[in-house]
């Protein structure tokens, strides 16, 4: 694999080819990930589950993230490595500034928050500066509590019309590329459609330009499988061609299926 950047993301989501992004919290992981060719690595914020143990993303903090960030990078020099801005560490514009100046010196490519139009000028900023920015609408685990649970976003119609215009005014400020979670298939097809950037579905059915998933979810190493993950190490047997054959499910459009994602 070449050295990836958002140049070749956005190349791809202008031929149409679909690609894979996967987590990683680690150096080890992070190589195997760069040698099964997958083009982006998100070192996210479930860490703070899948690694730490907690419920939920919101203990995880700026020294967690750097101290992951830095691991992953020294695993890997072809993959894009995008960053999870944690919880609160972009409450206001000059804290997103700061910490996001950190991960990117931490090694990160990009960095991620979550959340819609209350980020335009967040957004606008970083990118001014120089820093490319990952949106994530739909479910955002971060504001779990406000949501009452991990429950699936966008499914009435004032919802969906909201996260669409959020996603339009997000690409309008500058962000190179959109995560979509827990969204019905359709709303996430129509945003797809009508962004120019690169948008990567999680739960959010087959029809985004890219895919993102866990990587303990693909191993089967998680507790509660959720429904839109596959574990990919049951057929395979061995770590390394479970990576390949999820990132070759990806291309192909053979996962995720329909009935990975939602209804509305
Ligand atoms: O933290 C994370 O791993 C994420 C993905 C699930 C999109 O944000």
């Amino acid at each position: 694999m070449q050295t990836v950047t958002i140049n070749t993301l956005n190349a791809l989501k202008e031929k149409g080819t679909k690609f894979p992004v996967i987590t990683a919290y680690d150096a080890s992981f992070s190589r195997l990930v760069e040698h099964a060719g997958i083009e982006v690595v998100l070192v996210g914020d479930s860490l703070g589950n899948v690694i730490q143990g907690h419920s939920s993303t919101v203990p995880v903090s700026m020294d967690d993230m750097i101290y992951h960030v830095q691991a992953v990078c020294r695993g890997n020099n072809k993959s894009l490595i995008i960053a999870d801005l944690p919880f609160m560490a972009y409450a206001t514009e000059e804290q997103t500034m700061e910490n996001a100046a950190l991960l990117m010196q931490a090694g990160a490519h990009m960095v991620k928050l979550e959340g819609g139009a209350w980020l335009e000028e967040s957004v606008l900023m970083l990118s001014e500066r120089g820093i490319p920015v990952c949106g994530h609408l739909g479910l955002t685990p971060q504001s779990v509590n406000k949501f009452g649970g991990y429950k699936v976003q966008g499914r009435t119609s004032e919802a969906a019309e909201q996260m669409i215009q959020d996603a339009l005014l997000l690409e309008q400020a500058g962000i190179d590329i959109l995560v979509l979670e827990c969204v019905p298939t359709p709303l996430a097809s129509k945003i797809a459609r009508e962004l120019d950037i690169p948008v990567i579905g999680i739960g959010a059915g087959p029809d985004t330009d890219a895919q993102v998933l866990v990587i303990y979810d693909i191993l089967g190493l998680s507790p509660h499988q959720p429904k839109f993950a596959k574990n990919f190490l049951q057929d395979t047997g061995n770590i390394e061609s479970a990576l390949k054959t999820y990132a070759d499910e990806v291309r192909s459009g053979a996962f995720p299926t329909t009935e990975h994602g939602f209804k509305s």
